[in-house]
């Protein structure tokens, strides 16, 4: 498989489970500590070799561009300021990666998303990474699913054991363990019933795909919640060709889920020597440990 350098990013969601706050936010732009969530992926992408990011939005994410673009005003002010490691933070950030942004016009689910993306993308195999699932600790969360795509020479797709109580939540794989967290792929099904579910292996918000998946997209009816589905033309794809899943190895957060998203915080909060105990004094004053 060519090597991948083009990830795309699909950020076009209306985040209905993270009203009110993101009414004139986007999710993807709340923050995690002193980040957005959304510069936590496109760092995964940076870190494993993807410096072309496509992002796939709708008319009320262009801050989100904003972000990793140049805000020389700001920068002017830093540095008259003499403020120069907060300059060298936010000239990184516009730094980091080429982005491409496409809008997604109307918002017909996951799979329509990346639809979206098939002129940018053109012949290559390409990943995905869902802006708001965050994946932290050791061999970035991408990069392990790539190490496998090139090996296999098979698209990939990223999964974590989840309770069975939640089995009907996620995409579910059905597969055969061929190595260490690695499966061979048979098939999969979106949302399950929980009596009905092949497996816990869910798939979380990481795929390396192949140009044919763009084909199947186009396909593809609207499935569950009337969206057009990724797991639905993915199927197709692994029948035709085959598909491998990737157990990712590391801390997964889901910035869409309100628990998540503040235990994110704690963690990322706890990392920084700077302020790990002051907030651990603040948080003794409320928190009860039994
Ligand atoms: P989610 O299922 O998290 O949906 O989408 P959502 O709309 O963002 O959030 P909730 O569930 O209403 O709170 C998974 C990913 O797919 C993108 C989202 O932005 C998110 O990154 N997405 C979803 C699109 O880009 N377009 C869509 O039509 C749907």
């Amino acid at each position: 498989m060519k090597p991948i350098t083009k990830v795309v990013i699909p950020v076009a969601g209306w985040g209905t489970r993270s009203l009110p706050a993101t009414k004139n936010i986007p999710k993807e732009m709340l923050p995690i500590y002193n980040k957005p969530v959304i510069q936590y992926v496109v760092e995964e992408a940076q870190a494993s070799g993807m410096h072309n990011v496509i992002l796939i939005t709708n008319r009320d994410k262009s801050v989100i561009e904003d972000h990793f673009d140049h805000n020389l005003q700001l920068e002017g002010y830093l540095a008259n300021k003499g403020k120069t490691e907060m300059l060298d933070a936010v000239k990184h950030v516009a730094e980091m990666v080429n982005i491409i942004s496409i809008r997604q016009k109307e918002q017909k689910g996951l799979g329509h998303a990346i639809l979206c993306a098939k002129a940018a993308i053109g012949h290559e195999p390409f990943s995905v990474m869902v802006g708001d699932d965050l994946i932290f600790g050791g061999t970035p969360g991408i990069q392990q699913l790539v190490d496998v795509a090139m090996s296999e020479n098979k698209p990939v797709v990223g999964v974590m054991e989840v309770p069975w109580a939640n089995v009907d939540k996620y995409g579910i794989v059905d597969g055969e363990e061929v190595g260490n967290g690695i499966y061979r792929v048979n098939d999969m099904v979106e949302k399950p019933a929980k009596d009905k579910a092949p497996s816990r292996l869910a798939i979380v918000g990481r795929y390396v795909l192949t140009p044919d998946i763009f084909e199947y997209l186009e396909k593809t009816e609207p499935g569950v919640g009337g969206e057009i589905q990724l797991t639905d033309a993915m199927r197709m794809l692994c029948k035709e060709r085959g598909m491998m899943a990737v157990k990712i190895r590391g801390k997964r957060f889901d910035a869409g889920n309100w628990p998540e998203f503040l235990s994110a915080n704690i963690y990322f909060g706890l990392q920084d020597e700077n302020i790990r105990y002051p907030l651990i004094e603040e948080l003794k004053q409320f928190l009860v440990l039994e």
